[in-house]
């Protein structure tokens, strides 16, 4: 079953990481993929066509930049609209249309990888908010990488709904190209083919739901 790839981005054809990252798997045979802000200007998501397009799918890929340590809204509104009883029971055991799937995070971070760890504002801040909130397993799991942190929302949610959680895929440093320690156009387009093959390696779902 192809991979799903919902992208949140609000303006896309004006954004450097993320334009990039869906240019490189836009036109792999074995994905589909979905441009909220594109589909849905007025947040109105139609949840029931949504579903349908997750039952005909495998694995699915959330992309999109990180806003104030969060998603962009409309994909927050899409996981609230979408992501529900219908394709699975609160309970794990009840776990049906998404049990044994990936889900693949795909996040572009406008600050240099520096800002995410010890001893910075940004990881102290992070580090104070987020940790005491988590299980040491999760602790353990990501040591110091705060932003893994800032996404195990995602992270726990998969674990709800009876899916794999692959290892984010986060890239640093997609600020403005002025800016000094932004990545550059060349090494941008080098990590968007790298982000191809981990669409490429993730397990293929064959089950029909
Ligand atoms: C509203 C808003 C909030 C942002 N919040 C963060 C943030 O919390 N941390 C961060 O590192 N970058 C933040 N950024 C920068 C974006 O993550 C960055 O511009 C984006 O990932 C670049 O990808 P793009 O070229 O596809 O737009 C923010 C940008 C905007 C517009």
């Amino acid at each position: 079953m192809k991979t799903l790839v919902i992208i949140a981005h609000p303006d896309i054809e004006h954004s450097r990481g993320n334009r990039a990252l869906r240019d490189a798997i836009a036109h792999d045979p074995n994905v589909t993929v979905r441009e909220l802000y594109k589909l849905y200007p007025d947040f109105r998501i139609d949840a029931a066509l949504e579903q349908q397009l997750i039952r005909e799918h495998g694995n699915i890929v959330l992309q999109f930049p990180m806003y104030w340590y969060n998603c962009p809204p409309l994909l927050k509104k899409w996981l609230d609209d979408v992501i529900n009883d219908t394709l699975f029971g609160s309970a794990p055991e009840k776990s049906l249309v998404l049990k044994g799937r990936t889900l693949q995070l795909a996040v572009t971070i406008g600050r240099v990888s520096e800002r995410y760890f010890p001893p910075t504002r940004d990881y102290v801040w992070a580090d104070d908010v987020a940790r005491p909130y988590l299980k040491p397993e999760l602790l353990d799991r990501h040591g110091t990488d705060i932003v893994e942190v800032l996404l195990t929302p995602f992270e726990q949610t998969a674990h709800l709904a009876g899916m794999e959680y692959g290892h984010p895929f986060v890239t640093y440093n997609v600020g403005p190209l002025a800016r000094m320690g932004s990545i550059n156009d060349q090494d941008m387009l080098a990590r968007a083919q790298e982000y191809l093959q981990l669409l490429q390696r993730l397990d293929p779902v064959t089950q029909e739901a």
